[in-house]
């Protein structure tokens, strides 16, 4: 590693890259949980350049494939994810002078992709609803364009060594050297994994009775996977940046010694309260991790310090986890009363404007015409109204030309 990944936070520094990492740790208000005596800490770090966790690992990965000649001068950085990867490859690749094409799933926030856009980077958009495996899986596509563009090189978060091996030089020994070697619990979401494999291996060396408390979503399959050794099928949830449906080489089952299941309503309302009672303004998976770690410190009880990973900011999350609207559209917030209720309230309540994964594609066809929205969201029946992706009238017909019929429902058509 030519590059220190942190440390160089100090006076006047030379390159954005070298304000990633060394982030600080923020001790949580008593006043927040008043019922939980442990001492709660976090590591925060929307601090990153790239306002989050994941610059880390865009630096380290980039500098690996520098240094094992994977990338060269003049060559294009590939990922697939969710956004904060993205950003952080586009950022990093933007300050060495690479390309960046990012591969994206189409449920993801409008605000992570300009994002990327913002950083030069070429945008690539999949329908996030089809299975893995699947030639339009985000990961397929990402590795098909890596393989035929010359001079592309594949960051791969999910397999590459030096995502948890980041989390290893870089946020565990910072961690340990602001706690001055004083702490019992590291708590944090798992996405990759990347994030707990190596901030845990390192923290577990130094002291062994330190706790590394993953915690998932329910639908993900890290935490059944984690209990009882099997595979289970994996179900759906709102929070973006972690769970899993699959186990990556990333996440290290033996790391982890204990598992927290948080879901969708619980990680949005901490976040929520966070930035109003504290100022603190976070994303949905960081009111995950800091609903677990509340949990953790309950139990252990005072004198104890927990540690609790904050992957990224809310200001990702606006149109979301700080959306009234678009909470109680997806039953996360109570609906206004009748009685109270405005105008906007009212109009907001008639049937969205949506079609259901079974119906045809020439109902799509019809209802985008009809409606004159586009793209028109594809939801799963209620009760969950889960947003699978999107149809407008270029996917339609993309389907239609690859040879699906138009009484072929949404589903069967983009599974061929
Ligand atoms: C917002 C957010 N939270 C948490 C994580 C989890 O980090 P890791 O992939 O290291 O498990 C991610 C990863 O993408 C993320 O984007």
């Amino acid at each position: 590693m030519t590059t220190s990944l942190a440390g160089a936070n100090r006076g006047i520094a030379d390159n954005i890259l070298d304000l990633i990492g060394d982030t600080p740790l923020l001790r949580l208000p008593p006043s927040f949980a008043p019922g939980v005596e442990a001492e709660i800490l976090l590591k925060f770090e929307p601090a990153n350049p790239g306002g989050s966790v994941k610059d880390r690992i865009a630096l380290a990965m980039i500098r690996g494939a520098e240094e094992r000649g994977e990338l060269r001068p003049g060559g294009t950085v590939v990922e697939c994810t969710s956004g904060n990867t993205g950003a952080g490859l586009c950022l990093v690749a933007a300050a060495l002078g690479y390309r960046s094409l990012i591969v994206i799933p189409d449920k993801m926030s409008q605000e992570k992709i300009d994002t990327l856009r913002a950083f030069g980077a070429e945008v690539v958009i999949t329908p996030a609803h089809v299975p893995a495996g699947h030639p339009e899986h985000y990961l397929k596509v990402a590795e098909r364009l890596a393989a035929s563009i010359p001079g592309a090189w594949w960051a791969n978060q999910f397999g590459n060594p030096d995502n948890p091996g980041a989390h290893y030089r870089t946020t565990g020994p910072e961690i340990w050297a602001q706690c001055d070697g004083r702490l019992d619990a590291f708590v944090a979401g798992c996405g990759t994994g990347g994030t707990i494999t190596g901030t845990g291996r390192f923290l577990r060396e130094r002291n062994p009775a330190v706790r590394i408390v993953g915690v998932d979503p329910p639908g993900s399959v890290y935490e059944p996977y984690w209990r009882t050794g099997e595979l289970p099928a994996a179900g759906t949830y709102a929070v973006e940046g972690v769970g899993e449906d699959e186990i990556p080489d990333s996440w290290d089952r033996e790391v982890v010694t204990d598992y927290e299941v948080v879901d969708d309503a619980e990680s949005f309302a901490v976040a929520r309260r966070l930035a109003r009672e504290t100022g603190i303004f976070v994303g949905g998976s960081a009111g995950l991790a800091l609903a677990a770690g509340l949990r953790v410190g309950a139990r252990l009880g005072a004198g104890k310090r927990v540690v609790v990973l904050i992957p990224d900011s809310g200001k990702n999350y606006l149109t979301k986890v700080y959306d009234p609207d678009w909470l109680r559209d997806n039953g996360f917030l109570d609906r206004v009363p009748a009685a109270a209720a405005t105008v906007g309230d009212l109009v907001r309540r008639r049937p969205r404007a949506a079609l259901l994964p079974e119906e045809t594609l020439d109902l799509a066809w019809r209802q985008i015409a009809d409606r004159g929205v586009r793209p028109l969201p594809v939801v799963a029946a209620r009760p969950d109204g889960e947003l699978l992706g999107v149809a407008d009238e270029d996917r339609l017909l993309e389907l239609l030309a690859a040879g699906s019929s138009p009484q072929d429902s949404i589903s069967s058509a983009r599974r061929r």
